[in-house]
C-alpha cells in the first residue's frame, strides 16, 4: 500500500469509488512499526464483517458528522490484539473521505513528535494512535486541550521570560486504540466521545472473513476448509489471514492449490503447531507450566512470566484473553487456574 505524505483531504477528492485507491488516499503511515499493508482489509463499514454493535454506533456517528460537516468525535477502540482496531480507523477515515495518519504512542515520546503531528492535521483529518495507554505524561497533557478545545499550549522561554504560546488546531478526530483500556488515565479516557470495545469474532463471521480473504488471494477453499481455519484462528481475523497464508504455502508446495480441503488445512496448521482449538505452542507452554509446576494453580501472572522468561504484559494481553475466552483458564483473586476443560484439552483429566 502506498504511503502518501500529502494530498487533497477534501471528501470529494478522496471518495473515488475504487476501494484500493480510497485506502491509499486515506492513509499516511507515520510509524513504520505498524503493519498496514496486507491488502485484505475491508475499506468500508459495509465490507467490514462482524462487530455489529460497533458498526451501528460508528455508522450513525459518521453520518451525523458528515451531515454537520464537522469532524467525527474522538473514538477510543479497545480489545485484544488482531480484532481490527487499525482496520476500523482506516474504514472510518475512508467513510469520512479524509486521510488517516497512523502512529503509536511509543513513537510520541518527545513533545515535538506530537506537536508536529497535530499542527499538520488538516480539517476533519484523523490521527490514529495505537497503544494509546503507553503515551508519555507530556504527550498526554498536550493532547488534553488538543482534543477538547482544538489548541495546544506550548511553553516557550525560561525563567522570567517564560510564557505560554497557544496554537490553534484544525478540527480533527483522534482514534486511540488499546489492548489495556484499564491502563488509560481517566482524564484521557473522558475526552473520547465514543468508547467502543471490539470482541472476539464468532465462527460464522470468521468463515465469512476467511472466504473473503481467500477470494482476494485467488484461492479456492471448500466450506469445510474455511470452517477449519475459522475454528483454529482464536476468534481473530489477523490470525485467520495468517493461517490462510500458511495453508496457501503448503497447498502450493504440494501442488494442491486448485481446491484446498480440510485435510490440507489440518496438515498445514499441524505443521505450525496450531491445534484443533487454535492453541499454539506458546499457549500450551503456559498451560503446561501451570499444570506441572503449580499443580494447575492458582499462580500469579508475574510468577508465570518469570518462570517462562516472558513479558507479563504480553502474557496478559496476547496469550491470556483467548485462554479465558475458551474457558481453559480462570482468573481468581489468588491467581490463574487451569480449568477442567483446559486440563482435558491437554490430556490431564479433571482435577481431584
Ligand atoms: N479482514 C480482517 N478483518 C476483517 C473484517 N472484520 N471484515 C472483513 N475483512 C476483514
Amino acid at each position: 500500500m502506498a504511503i502518501v505524505s500529502s494530498g487533497d483531504s477534501s471528501p470529494s477528492a478522496s471518495s473515488s469509488r475504487d476501494p484500493s485507491r480510497m485506502m491509499d488516499a486515506a492513509l499516511l503511515q507515520e510509524d513504520q512499526s505498524i503493519s498496514i499493508e496486507d491488502g485484505l482489509r475491508p475499506s468500508s463499514l459495509e465490507d467490514y464483517i462482524g462487530q455489529s454493535e460497533l458498526k451501528q454506533v460508528l455508522d450513525i456517528a459518521v453520518k451525523a458528522s458528515l451531515g454537520r460537516g464537522d469532524s467525527l468525535d474522538h473514538v477510543l477502540l479497545y480489545g485484544p490484539p488482531g480484532l481490527g482496531k487499525t482496520t476500523m480507523a482506516l474504514v472510518l477515515a475512508n467513510e469520512l473521505g479524509v486521510r488517516c495518519r497512523i502512529t503509536s504512542a511509543p513513537s510520541l515520546e518527545r513533545p515535538r513528535d506530537i506537536i508536529g503531528l497535530l499542527v499538520n492535521m488538516k480539517p476533519r483529518e484523523m490521527l490514529f494512535i495505537d497503544e494509546i495507554h503507553r503515551l508519555s505524561k507530556v504527550a498526554e497533557e498536550l493532547l488534553y486541550p488538543a482534543m477538547e478545545d482544538r489548541r495546544i499550549d506550548i511553553n516557550v522561554g525560561k525563567g522570567t521570560t517564560a510564557r505560554t504560546r497557544v496554537l490553534k488546531l484544525a478540527p480533527f478526530t483522534l482514534v486511540g486504540a488499546t489492548t489495556k483500556a484499564g491502563s488509560l488515565s481517566s482524564p484521557l479516557r473522558d475526552r473520547f466521545g465514543l468508547i467502543q470495545r471490539l470482541n472476539f469474532y464468532c465462527l460464522n463471521e470468521l468463515q465469512q472473513i476467511v472466504e473473503r480473504a481467500a477470494g482476494l488471494m485467488n484461492l479456492s477453499l471448500t466450506d469445510n476448509a474455511c470452517k477449519e481455519i475459522s475454528l483454529r484462528c482464536r476468534g481473530t481475523p489477523r490470525i485467520a489471514n495468517r493461517l490462510l497464508r500458511r495453508v496457501r504455502d503448503v497447498a502450493t508446495v504440494k501442488g494442491k492449490a486448485a481446491l484446498i480441503d480440510e485435510i490440507l488445512v489440518d496438515e498445514a496448521l499441524s505443521l505450525h503447531g496450531v491445534d484443533n482449538r487454535g492453541l499454539d505452542a506458546n499457549d500450551r507452554r503456559v498451560m503446561q507450566l501451570i499444570l506441572e509446576s503449580y499443580n494447575g494453580g492458582p499462580v500469579g501472572l508475574d510468577a508465570i512470566a518469570a518462570a517462562l522468561g516472558d513479558d507479563p504484559n504480553t502474557l496478559e494481553t496476547v496469550v491470556e484473553p483467548f485462554l479465558l475466552q475458551l474457558g481453559f483458564l480462570q482468573r481468581t483473586n489468588r491467581g490463574r487456574v487451569i480449568t477442567n476443560a483446559g486440563r482435558n484439552h491437554l490430556g490431564w483429566g479433571d482435577s481431584q
